[in-house]
């Protein structure tokens, strides 16, 4: 029956080991897109994503290949991102599957994302079909790789296709395979409809596009449909699949994987996660959901412009249609007006939603300083958590601190490892094991408290291991520690967005650092301006901004034309992202000087 020639299938792999070349040489080899409308990397449709190079968004894509038994299947690939901080979007990419390509770098060897996504995809009892790329690259080592994938990963891979999607090998080996390895979906089609929401965006005209996996039953034009968790009804006006644009279909059954529109215009009732069902023949259960994701770092959003505020709100509404692991609620700053305390699961991520919210919303925006999340006991038994470190309570009020710490595993090779150690004992971190990967590579495990990886750990990791080690990490629950809140004065008027939480041994390493940086930041005005740290009343570091003495532009006069009107451009686009601060033009830079430590 119709259901026997489908697979559905996402790719995964370690950041940058090629999973998006490998998708765009499959929709060539099924002439999914016409060589005209071939780009590279065109599952990415967002701009960001191709300025980038990263996948940040799952896509899903309906494709035909015609394999070598005579019969033509269905495949539903769905691309997914590799960096750690978008694992949320592979977990819900793998559960719309029956299986899961594993691009493994011939001349990297499996890493630490490699890991975590096999994990995810066994979790999900998955089939996995091991892919070995890059054969084409002079330092590719296939054979150790392979030797890698069924040691550390404990699969076997003596099938494993040895492919390079730049020179388009292996691809159709790999298509054999799909067929062969990842079963076909099962559901029946008179059941009563389940179909799991595992993604979703917001069209101006369309309203809300639901991207869902057809568990059991059918779903077509005019149908009622109930989401079983949040009860909101609505009237089906559309279902189809993408390939890679939309194309409308008559019905969606079970197996399908597809987009379904129905004049969706209230956000919050239609969650990833959630089941579809008919209204007048529902289900009687839902299928399982995904796990809510807990943001890992809070920082401030305002926009530069007051009058913004609800546009802010509103833009951030959309996005979060887009990414369930966004989270935000109203907050106000002294220095800064009104804005949201917005939850990341990273910092990659924080940066992504803050561009997403400049280029496609034209908002002019002021982050501040990423936090995590504490745990904080008065010393009237009272339990708070804080993730803004402007609201930590007095530290006469405090008994107590917990911050987060998280698991992090390093893959790096043995001549690194004392440069990784070193680091991470500096980041207060504390050794749990080191395991060999192959003759040439380690695995060394940390408990670290998340706020020192957030600080400048990752930056630290590539330079010192020249771009070599690779790191995960997972949450690990909370910690007792010696913090310090440090304020930040300028013109003794202390701004409450640019406080922050460290270490007591670190602060005033740090206050010095912070305050030196500030100087360099802040623009001269016409009378000194001191800026000095505090923990409490005690000043820790001080400096002054003298006033300035000539205009700052004659600077620009030298150098040629062009470079003038970049430098002048530059400036102007500078002066949005700049605010007053009582007295005090602080610009952007100023709120994520405390992210650089040294
Ligand atoms: P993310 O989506 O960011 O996680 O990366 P990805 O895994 O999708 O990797 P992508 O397809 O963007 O490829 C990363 C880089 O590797 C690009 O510069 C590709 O051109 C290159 N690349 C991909 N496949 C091959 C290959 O077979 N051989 C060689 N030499 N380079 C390749």
């Amino acid at each position: 029956e119709r259901q026997k020639n489908i697979r559905n299938f996402s790719i995964v792999a370690h950041i940058d080991h090629g999973k998006s070349t490998i998708a765009d040489r499959i929709l060539e080899l099924t002439h999914t897109v016409t060589a005209r409308e071939m780009q590279d990397q065109l599952l990415d449709s967002m701009e960001l994503e191709r300025e980038r190079g990263i996948t940040i968004k799952m896509n899903s894509v309906e494709l035909h290949y015609d394999a070598e038994d005579g019969e033509t299947y269905i495949f539903h690939l769905i691309d997914t991102p590799g960096h750690v901080d978008f694992q949320y979007e592979v977990s819900r990419a793998l559960a719309a599957g029956e299986g899961a390509v594993l691009v493994v770098d011939a001349a990297q060897g499996v890493e630490a994302q490699t890991l975590s996504n096999v994990y995810l995809a066994l979790d999900n009892d998955l089939e996995i079909v091991p892919l070995i790329n890059k054969i084409d690259l002079p330092a590719a080592q296939p054979e150790v790789v392979r030797e890698e994938i069924e040691d550390v990963i404990g699969i076997d891979a003596s099938e494993a296709v040895l492919a390079s999607a730049k020179q388009g090998i292996g691809i159709q080996e790999l298509l054999e395979q799909v067929v062969k390895t990842v079963p076909a979906p099962d559901g029946e089609l008179d059941a009563p409809l389940k179909a799991l929401i595992f993604d979703s965006a917001y069209d101006p005209y369309r309203g809300v596009v639901l991207t869902v996996r057809v568990r059991e039953g059918v779903v077509k034009v005019g149908d009622k449909i109930k989401m079983m968790h949040s009860g909101a009804e609505y009237e089906v006006t559309e279902v189809g699949v993408n390939s890679p644009k939309p194309v409308a279909r008559e019905f969606l059954g079970a197996g399908d994987v597809g987009y379904i529109t129905a004049s969706i215009k209230d956000i919050k009732s239609t969650q990833s996660g959630d089941t579809i069902t008919l209204a007048n023949n529902p289900a009687s259960e839902p299928l399982e959901g995904y796990r809510q994701m807990t943001p890992m770092v809070y920082s401030g959003l305002y926009p530069t412009d007051n009058a913004k505020f609800t546009d802010l709100r509103e833009a951030l509404e959309k996005l979060q249609l887009n990414d369930a692991a966004l989270e935000f609620e109203p907050e106000t700053s002294q220095a800064l007006g009104f804005g949201f305390r917005t939850g990341f699961l990273g910092l990659l991520h924080m940066d992504v939603i803050q561009e997403r919210l400049e280029r496609e919303f034209d908002l002019d925006l002021i982050t501040t300083a990423p936090s995590v999340t504490y745990h904080v006991t008065k010393t009237d038994g009272e339990q708070v958590d804080v993730s803004n470190p402007a609201e930590m309570p007095e530290v006469s009020a405090i008994r107590y601190i917990e911050e987060p710490y998280v698991h992090a595993s390093i893959m790096v090779p043995n001549d690194y490892v004392g440069t990784v150690m070193e680091l991470a004992q500096r980041k207060r971190g504390e050794f749990d094991t080191m395991d060999y990967i192959d003759a040439a590579r380690v695995n060394v495990k940390y408990y670290m408290p998340l706020s020192e990886i957030i600080f400048d750990f990752f930056d630290k990791l590539k330079s010192g291991t020249r771009g070599y080690a690779s790191l995960d990490y997972e949450p690990a629950g909370y910690r007792q520690s010696d913090l310090v809140t440090i304020d930040i004065l300028l013109n003794s008027q202390k701004i409450d967005a640019l406080s922050f939480i460290v270490h007591r041994d670190f602060a005033a390493e740090r206050g010095r650092i912070i305050t030196g940086k500030l100087k360099n930041i802040i623009p001269r005005q016409n009378f000194e301006i001191p800026v000095q740290a505090a923990i409490g009343a005690k000043i820790i570091a001080r400096t002054n901004i003298k006033a300035y003495r000539k205009d700052v532009t004659s600077k620009i006069h030298t150098g040629d034309p062009d470079r003038r009107a970049k430098l002048l451009d530059k400036q102007k686009r500078g002066k949005a992202r700049m605010k007053s601060v009582g007295t005090v033009d602080v610009p952007q830079e100023a709120f994520m000087a405390v992210l650089k430590t040294d």
